[in-house]
């Protein structure tokens, strides 16, 4: 993909966390997904890219906008495939709380796993767990493994987990061997993309949480040499029906990252809406408003982080005036 892609890009989780920000706190997490979709949307439109979201909002019947199979972009340029969540963590907005991102993966057509809208389970570090993780081995061993490979002890790890009734055992299981554990309430991407970024002192993140979040998680995990391994959980015949159709038979099919995002040429952009491990959420001062995103580019292994300034009246003149 042409790398003047990756600042395109930047312009449209920008936008989608300028929209949602303005909503923060509002205790109304649907308003504030509908902000970030509508201008994420928009956006995107300006972008000479003949794109097909493979990871939206849902399917065609379920979402106006940004729906499965929907085709974006201006229509001119190449084909690219894209995975989209204008507002990772709807309730954390809507409380006001950190974590919550604008968040995209880009990708050449049929790199990015085609994740349906149910649960998976994901184990995700940086680089040192490569080749050291095992998602069907106890949690315990991998502590072991990672904590080797990082020439620390399992007590100076620290594991993020969704707190849910359905990570009790796992969580109970982490603090028997002895980690640190943070739970987060909602919003497994910005984490599972930290543990690849030593400041965030994350180094692990693992249990079940949704499979598109999975797959654009993978797409930074890919960019930062990190290590992630993910197997989908279905709950119903729903799912398994939506399995099968994806290819994917055997239910206990571990996937790695390059099942997840095939190739070495993906792009994960993220502008932060509130503040969200090293990136300041969206502050709105008398010039304007200022965001903080980073983008990655896992061909070059660049990584950008890019504080923008939003002199909002200018901008909008600007766009009437063609
Ligand atoms: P939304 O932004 O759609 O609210 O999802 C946020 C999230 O917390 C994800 O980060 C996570 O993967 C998933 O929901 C967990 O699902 P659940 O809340 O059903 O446990």
């Amino acid at each position: 993909m042409e790398r003047e892609l990756a600042l395109e890009f930047v312009r449209v989780t920008e936008a989608a966390a300028m929209a949602a920000g303005r909503l923060l706190g509002r205790g109304d997490k649907s308003a504030a997904d509908q902000a970030a979709v509508d201008a994420m949307r928009a956006m995107l439109d300006t972008v000479d890219i003949r794109g097909t979201v493979v990871i939206g909002e849902g399917e065609m019947d379920e979402a106006p906008m940004l729906y499965i199979g929907e085709t974006v972009g201006s229509g001119h340029g190449e084909p690219v495939d894209i995975a989209v969540d204008p507002l990772e963590g709807t309730n954390l907005v809507a409380k006001g709380l950190p974590g919550a991102l604008a968040v995209m993966a880009v990708a050449p057509p049929g790199c990015l796993l085609h994740a349906p809208d149910m649960y998976m389970e994901k184990i995700v570090s940086g680089p040192a767990g490569r080749g050291r993780l095992d998602l069907t081995r106890p949690i315990g061993e991998n502590l072991e493994a990672l904590a080797e490979a990082l020439g620390k002890p399992v007590a100076e790890l620290t594991v993020v987990v969704l707190e849910r009734e359905r990570h009790a055992q796992l969580i109970a299981d982490i603090r028997r061997a002895g980690a640190r554990v943070r739970l987060i309430s909602d919003g497994d991407v910005a984490p599972a993309v930290a543990t690849g970024q030593p400041a965030s002192g994350i180094d692990l993140v693992v249990g079940t949480g949704g499979a598109p979040e999975g797959v654009i998680a993978a797409a930074g995990v890919k960019c930062l040499g990190g290590e992630m391994q993910a197997r989908l959980a279905p709950q119903d015949d729903e799912d398994r029906r939506r399995m099968a159709a994806m290819g994917i038979h055997d239910p206990d099919r571990v996937l790695g990252l390059e099942d997840l995002v095939r190739g070495d040429d993906v792009l994960y952009v993220a502008t932060a809406i509130t503040d969200c491990y090293g990136l300041p959420g969206v502050r709105y001062g008398s010039h304007g408003v200022v965001t903080h995103t980073v983008v990655m580019r896992s061909l070059t292994g660049t990584i950008r982080y890019i504080v923008a300034e939003h002199r909002e009246a200018r901008g909008r003149r600007a766009r009437r005036e063609g």
